[in-house]
């Protein structure tokens, strides 16, 4: 990451306007600082790598390659939107990687979710590292760095980045959007035209489903938490309150209890809702989630998410519970 501050005078980017100077103003530094070397990025999908991505695509072409590795924790559907957005519609030079056997081959038995981080990060940089080498003639590796990063990179998010890439690679670094606020990127983002539910995603932790599937995970209950949260997302969607929650996701804990279905015993996990509004992850409240958004939710994942017989509400503000359950 790059130690630079951001000019008094620079103004907000609020604007397609605004955005779009930005845009042509990036296009031409990246083509004066790149000139006809390649450049390496990892693009996980989230906001920011995203922006990147299409910012170097724009101003570069096929002398970006984007690496996706997929660690198999990623929420319903995004892998497969990155590989249709920048693979298919933008026509990005993209390594995909399926690494999930590697990940969750290695995270069987592990309960200890400091443990279960240390090797998602760990094996996120093996595998993209593999990668990179088996590539030629790569000269700069481009990150989604962005101004709270640099600012908070002695605080809470250096702990988090576990999704972080080794200090030691040998590039120069290009890093378009490092003097911008996350909803300057969002501008940015749209202006570039990416899918509104690309620019507008939710935060998402860097070990991914890995720390919602609480304790030792294994592939049926990753896979109810996953089909669980498409529903809840979806039913956010619908009920339009998609852009309105900061946050909203399932935890699966590694419990069973008793249940019926079908008029037969049926054991299953309980889906866990966590719906939080914060303006910076460090305090939160809980959403007021209407009671038949609730019962919608409820009867749609019990029924359909073979599995999970029960469905709770998690009321934790942060402080106490943290955003995240581990
Ligand atoms: P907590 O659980 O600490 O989470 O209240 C605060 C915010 O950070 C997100 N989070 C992460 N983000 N890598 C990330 O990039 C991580 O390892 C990670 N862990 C938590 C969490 O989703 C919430 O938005």
């Amino acid at each position: 990451m790059q130690n630079v501050r951001r000019p008094e005078t620079m103004a907000r980017i609020t604007n397609i306007e605004l955005a779009n100077a930005f845009i042509d103003e990036q296009v031409a530094e990246i083509r004066k600082q790149v000139g006809d070397k390649k450049v390496l990025l990892a693009l996980s999908g989230g906001v920011d790598s995203s922006v990147v991505a299409a910012l170097l695509i724009k101003a570069i072409g096929k002398q970006l390659v984007c690496v996706h590795v997929n660690h198999g924790l990623m929420r319903k559907g995004e892998s497969e939107q990155v590989i249709n957005v920048f693979g298919k519609e933008l026509d990005a030079n993209l390594v995909y990687i399926d690494a999930t056997d590697r990940f969750l081959d290695l995270l069987k038995g592990e309960a200890d979710p400091e443990k279960k981080r240390k090797i998602i990060g760990g094996e996120f940089i093996k595998v993209f590292d593999e990668e990179a080498s088996k590539l030629e003639g790569i000269s700069f590796l481009a990150q989604g760095t962005i101004y709270p990063d640099i600012l908070e990179s002695k605080g809470v998010k250096a702990h988090h980045n576990v999704g972080g890439l080794p200090e030691d690679m040998q590039f120069e670094l290009v890093e378009p959007v490092r003097l911008l606020y996350k909803d300057e990127v969002r501008v940015v983002g749209d202006a570039l035209g990416l899918p509104h539910n690309m620019v507008y995603r939710q935060p998402f932790p860097g070990p991914g489903l890995g720390v919602r599937c609480l304790g030792a995970i294994t592939r049926d209950r990753l896979h109810a938490l996953r089909e669980a949260d498409a529903i809840l997302r979806e039913e956010f969607d619908n009920y339009g309150l998609a852009g309105k929650v900061w946050q909203y996701f399932i935890s699966i804990p590694d419990m069973k209890s008793v249940g019926v279905r079908n008029d037969m015993r049926y054991e299953g996990w309980p889906a866990i809702i966590r719906a939080v509004n914060t303006s910076d992850a460090m305090t939160a409240t809980i959403e007021e989630i209407p009671y038949e958004l609730l019962h919608k939710i409820t009867a749609r994942i019990t029924s359909e998410v073979e599995g999970i017989n029960r469905v709770l509400y998690d009321l934790t503000p942060k402080p106490t519970g943290t955003i995240e359950w581990e």
